[in-house]
């Protein structure tokens, strides 16, 4: 972990303590009032959504897998497996699934039985990326989706996120996972490389989540966000450079 990424949660305890004051402000001007109001009284949450279908059923293949231990015995959320961890019928999109974390917890999701879109700047993904798409419609019975998106372009991704709202009518879910890591010395960072770093790792998790949001609000159905963080946000992370 560089010594720049190291800063990260001073940043984040900085725009933490940030926060309370823009409320106040908020508080001030009346289009804010709905918001505050939000926060003093937070949703109770919504009813839980009557699933149009039954979790998928296990594929037949996986009491012999779980039995030989030679293949992945793991069907999370489907009729045997913890069904009340069930995503079917969800929709949850991933950014920087292309490969890496991010296509893991893709499968993860496919294999609770979500619709899965990963988003990524890749013109192409992996070919691990192909082999999890593959498995979600012959295996899981699900679909695992590619959108090519910059998430440091917001007016595509914006536009990317609204038209996969609009074709499904909801949206669920958010795992946002695009990022990078440039392991350069502190001493050598150069400011280009900084702010690349901010704009991927901060700017761009944080408008994910906004343009996720907003369809969420625009369903009102709620859904999950969720952030990837690193230990090292709380521990140095000892590399050597070569
Ligand atoms: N792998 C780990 O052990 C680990 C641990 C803690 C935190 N992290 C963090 O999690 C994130 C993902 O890690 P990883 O190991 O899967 O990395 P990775 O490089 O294998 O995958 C990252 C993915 O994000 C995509 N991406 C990068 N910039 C993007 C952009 N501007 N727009 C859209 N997609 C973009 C990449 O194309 C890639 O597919 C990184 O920020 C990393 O620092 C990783």
């Amino acid at each position: 972990m560089s010594a720049a990424t190291a800063q990260l949660p001073l940043l984040l305890r900085a725009v933490r303590a940030s926060v309370p004051s823009i409320t106040q402000r908020c508080l001030a001007t009346s289009h804010c009032v709905r918001y505050s109001s939000t926060l003093e009284k937070p949703p109770k949450g919504n009813e839980p959504q009557k699933p149009t279908r039954q979790p998928p059923t296990p594929p037949p293949q996986e009491t012999e897998n779980l039995k030989t231990n030679t293949a992945s015995g793991s069907f999370l959320g489907t009729t045997k497996r913890l069904p009340e961890f069930s995503l079917t019928d969800k929709v949850v999109l991933v950014s920087g699934a292309a490969r890496g974390l991010g296509l893991t917890q893709a499968e993860a999701l496919l294999e609770a039985g979500a619709t899965v879109y990963a988003l990524d700047r890749l013109a192409e993904p992996s070919p691990d990326f192909y082999r999890v798409q593959k498995r979600a419609a012959e295996e899981l019975g699900t679909t695992f989706y590619y959108r090519q998106i910059d998430v440091r372009d917001n007016e595509g991704l914006n536009k990317v996120i609204a038209e996969i709202g609009d074709t499904h009518g909801q949206m669920d879910g958010l795992i946002a996972a695009a990022g990078i890591q440039q392991e350069t010395t502190a001493l050598e960072y150069t400011a280009k490389d900084a702010n690349m770093m901010f704009e991927i790792n901060i700017t761009g998790v944080f408008m994910t989540a906004q343009a996720v949001a907003k369809q969420m609000i625009k369903f009102g159905n709620g859904g999950s966000i969720v952030m990837i963080a690193s230990m090292s946000a709380h521990i140095a992370n000892r590399v050597s450079f070569s």
